[in-house]
């Protein structure tokens, strides 16, 4: 089977490209243009392997994507690639709707151009909104997405949805919860939590802190990817998630007695503008339909992650330290200096 991964080098990208390179006679090529947020470093243990390869390429870009569907004969394209980060799109849309929109149908009609057996595309638990405080979202509820992020991934959610209704084109759609784990960019709440508190740094908190996630380990994502990949039906949607809720103020709590650090570590900071309040994933469907079922405690997989970050400060040092300190700076304000001046 060979099989097209796009946004390879991005923090669940990496992991699902190490997962399906594990399956015997599978090729994985990876189409991943190396934004910011992507690592070659990610996949530096599977560069050598003759089943894998990277293109330096863009999914916007109409002709190189041709081009690699043309030479690549794919029978399943996972589409993964993404401007990732809701903070980033709250400073400006534009570059999440080109990545997301439209190169979320760029890939569609190559599929279809060249006969892919299926495509995947991998979203967000955040095209459903917010929740108050009963309550979960199913595959059925509507989507009403908050953000430039969120409402970009939701338009391409149905540009997907509706290639299997207007050309009958095999797609499945995937839509998971928050994830964590080892090679998550650290402007995600979690690493960036880890890092400064190695650092020796405040932990930023927005707003009250109440706001709840549920979290997922990466590698049951990943499995359920496969899952999808391989026994979902066409034309369908299933929700990934863990059962398991936190607030942002609970994250922090065990975070800091993994780390052995004081609560004045969290330094409230604005909130996020739109910040939605609540998040939790019904995944019955996937559960009934796929065989789906999370493998990783959150306490155990927790303090897994957090032991990757102290060891692997190599990967993380280099990123906080390039070009990433802009965005950090400007995002937290004086904070943000005051931090990296620390
Ligand atoms: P990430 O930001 O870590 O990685 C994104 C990758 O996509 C990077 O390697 C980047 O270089 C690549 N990329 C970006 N723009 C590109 C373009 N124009 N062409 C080709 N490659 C491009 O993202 P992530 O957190 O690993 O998320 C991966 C996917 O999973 C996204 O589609 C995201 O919406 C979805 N998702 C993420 C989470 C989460 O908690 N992180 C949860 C559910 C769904
Ligand atoms: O739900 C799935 C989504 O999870 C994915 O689609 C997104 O790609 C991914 O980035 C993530 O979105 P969130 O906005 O939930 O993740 P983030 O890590 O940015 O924030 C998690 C929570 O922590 C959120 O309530 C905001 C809060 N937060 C975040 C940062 C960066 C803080 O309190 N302080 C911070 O500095």
């Amino acid at each position: 089977m060979r099989i097209l991964v796009t946004g390879g080098l991005g923090f669940i990208g990496s992991h699902l490209v190490r997962r399906l390179l594990r399956e015997p006679g599978i090729v994985v090529e990876n189409l991943d243009s190396l934004t910011y947020a992507g690592n070659p470093a990610n996949l530096a243990d599977v560069e050598s392997n003759p089943r894998y390869c990277w293109h330096r390429v863009s999914v916007t870009d109409d002709r190189a994507v041709d081009a690699v569907f043309q030479r690549g004969r794919f029978d399943a394209v996972m589409h993964l690639a993404a401007e990732s980060h809701v903070d980033r799109s709250i400073e400006g849309g534009r570059i999440f709707v080109e990545t997301n929109v439209l190169g979320t149908q760029i890939l569609l009609e190559a599929a279809r151009r060249y006969q892919v057996g299926r495509f995947l595309q991998v979203s967000t638990d955040e095209v459903y909104g917010s929740l108050g405080p009963e309550g979960f979202f199913t595959e059925e509820s509507p989507l009403q997405p908050n953000s430039p992020y969120s409402a970009s991934k939701a338009a391409g959610d149905l540009l997907v949805l509706a290639a299997y209704r207007t050309y009958g084109q095999d797609v499945v759609v995937t839509r998971c919860s928050n994830n964590y784990g080892p090679y998550q960019f650290p402007e995600k709440v979690i690493p960036l939590w880890i890092t400064n508190g190695l650092e020796g740094k405040p932990w930023p908190i927005y707003g009250d802190g109440e706001h709840i996630r549920d979290w997922i380990y990466v590698e049951d994502h990943v499995e359920g990817l496969w899952l999808a990949l391989t026994r979902g039906r066409a034309g369908e949607v299933y929700n990934f998630g863990s059962r398991n809720q936190k607030t942002n103020r609970e994250v922090a709590e065990a975070l800091m007695a993994l780390l052995n650090l004081p609560s004045s570590v969290l330094v409230p900071v604005a909130d996020r503008l739109g910040h939605d309040r609540r998040y939790a994933i019904d995944p019955t469907k996937a559960e009934r339909e796929l065989g789906f079922r999370p493998q990783y405690q959150w306490a155990d997989a927790l303090k897994k992650t957090v032991e990757w970050y102290q060891t692997h400060r190599d990967w993380w040092m280099a990123i906080k330290s390039g070009a990433y300190r802009e965005f950090y700076q400007r995002h937290y304000g004086s904070l943000g200096q005051e931090l990296d001046d620390h």
